[in-house]
């Protein structure tokens, strides 16, 4: 048998509702692997057992025959893991089919504190980051001087290098020298923690991948963050400091290119993104602020409202010249509900999509106007209104060799068209 491997990847800037797509293939997955980034990203997921914001924990824990594996592209803050493994199991929610490649690179307490640093002074370069330390443990890592989750296993040898580590940054960053962050002792506790309950789980995960793939196992790979903030392809520099698009979880999970067999693009109906930066179809009026009310868009990790506007095309394309998505989803159908008319941004007055942020920052939006279509049920896409199926269809079009799969149409598990 051969195996299956699916990559899913927001097309936008992140918060697309890949947590609805991924929790709906997680169950019929029988490995699920997070590939990059840390818990700057967050994935809301409502099932049978509730609603759950996951920062780090692959969706398929909710599905007790998945393997779920962090993997070794990611930056695994401890700290949050211990909380959001608690929080599960309170909520009787089994975690016991979870490994952590050893290989995966730990994100500490000082690496928040020199992001918020970083991102302070940063001034008119301000990216507006999650402040979680991502990007401070990324360097770390290219630097060298970065902890793999392995050294959880051994806290003394853990201790030493953090000493090593903070050693160097109090030179490099002297007025925070006597911050609590930036002392080992900091860490003892939270080591010995983390020992205790992961000791277990962190074990290579080579081999069962492998033998997952020569016996047919299906994969599924769950992409943070979105495209469009991929550290290579993205908007840079405002951009998240991994690689968020197919080939990173492709790299960061440790499956070989050879075995991809679907990249699904998750697209929200409309567009949202947090932080600075570029974005041509952005609706900064109170229109904008309707859009932000009706589709809660308030960040998951910081809560932070998030910049919306309309589906921007021209950057969709990009998006999909970057991954190759064999598969769309178009989620959030049900949002536009509220609108009398829709507009999507076909293209641009001055020039293309851009992927140097200040570059797109001058672009504005060429629109087409669309009926809305209130308020509907649907199970198939036959039953959606016309003018959303038009819309759809146009999107897809948008996408020469991709086709439309997903229309998520509510926040339920249920509300979820699959074609
Ligand atoms: P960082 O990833 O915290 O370094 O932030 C870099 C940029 O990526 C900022 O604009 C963040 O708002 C954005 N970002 C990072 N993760 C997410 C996400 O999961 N959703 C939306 N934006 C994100
Ligand atoms: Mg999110």
């Amino acid at each position: 048998m051969k195996p299956r491997v699916t990559a899913v990847v927001g097309g936008q800037w992140g918060d697309e509702g890949k947590g609805k797509i991924v929790d709906y293939l997680a169950t019929d997955s029988d490995i699920v692997i997070r590939a990059q980034g840390g818990d700057n990203a967050g994935h809301t997921i409502r099932n049978e057992q509730g609603k759950f914001a996951l920062h780090l924990i692959p969706a398929g824990i909710f599905n007790p025959d998945s393997l779920n594996i962090i993997g070794a592209g990611t930056a695994l803050n401890p700290k949050t893991l211990l909380e959001e493994l608690a929080s599960l199991e309170e909520r009787n929610v089994d975690t016991k089919n979870l490994l952590i490649d050893p290989k995966a690179h730990l994100a500490f307490d000082y690496h928040r504190v020199l992001d918020g640093f970083q991102e302070d002074a940063r001034g008119d370069y301000k990216i507006g980051t999650t402040k979680r330390g991502i990007g401070p443990t990324y360097m770390d890592k290219a630097e060298r001087i970065g902890l793999p989750a392995r050294l959880l296993l051994n806290p003394d040898e853990a201790i030493k290098k953090i000493e090593f580590v903070l050693e160097r940054k109090r030179r490099a960053f002297p007025s925070l020298a006597d911050k609590d962050e930036l002392q080992a002792d900091y860490y003892r506790d939270l080591l010995e923690q983390a020992k205790n309950r992961l000791q277990d789980i962190i074990k290579p995960v080579n081999s069962i991948i492998h033998d997952g793939l020569v016996n047919g196992k299906s994969f599924l790979i769950e992409g943070a963050h979105g495209a469009l903030l991929d550290i290579d392809h993205g908007t840079y520099p405002r951009v998240t400091s991994s690689n968020s698009t197919v080939g990173g979880l492709l790299v960061g999970s440790g499956i070989p290119p050879r075995y991809l067999t679907k990249a699904v693009g998750v697209f929200k109906a409309y567009q949202s993104r947090v932080g600075e930066g570029g974005m041509p179809t952005e609706l900064t009026d109170t229109l904008g602020d309707k859009l932000r009310e009706a589709g809660q868009e308030y960040g998951t990790t910081t809560g932070r409202p998030r910049r919306v506007g309309w589906f921007d095309l021209p950057a969709a394309q990009y998006a999909h010249q970057i991954n190759g998505f064999t598969d769309i989803a178009i989620t959030r159908v049900d949002t536009l509900s509220d609108f009398d008319e829709l507009k999507l941004g076909i293209s641009y007055e001055n020039g293309e999509f851009s992927p140097d942020d200040a570059e797109l920052l001058k672009r504005k939006a060429i629109f087409e106007n669309y009926e809305g279509w209130g308020e509907f049920k649907a199970t198939s896409f036959e039953e959606l209104p016309e003018s959303a199926q038009k819309y759809c269809r146009t999107i897809e079009a948008a996408f020469a060799d991709a086709k439309l799969t997903f229309v998520g149409t509510g926040q339920s598990r249920e509300a979820l068209i699959v074609l």
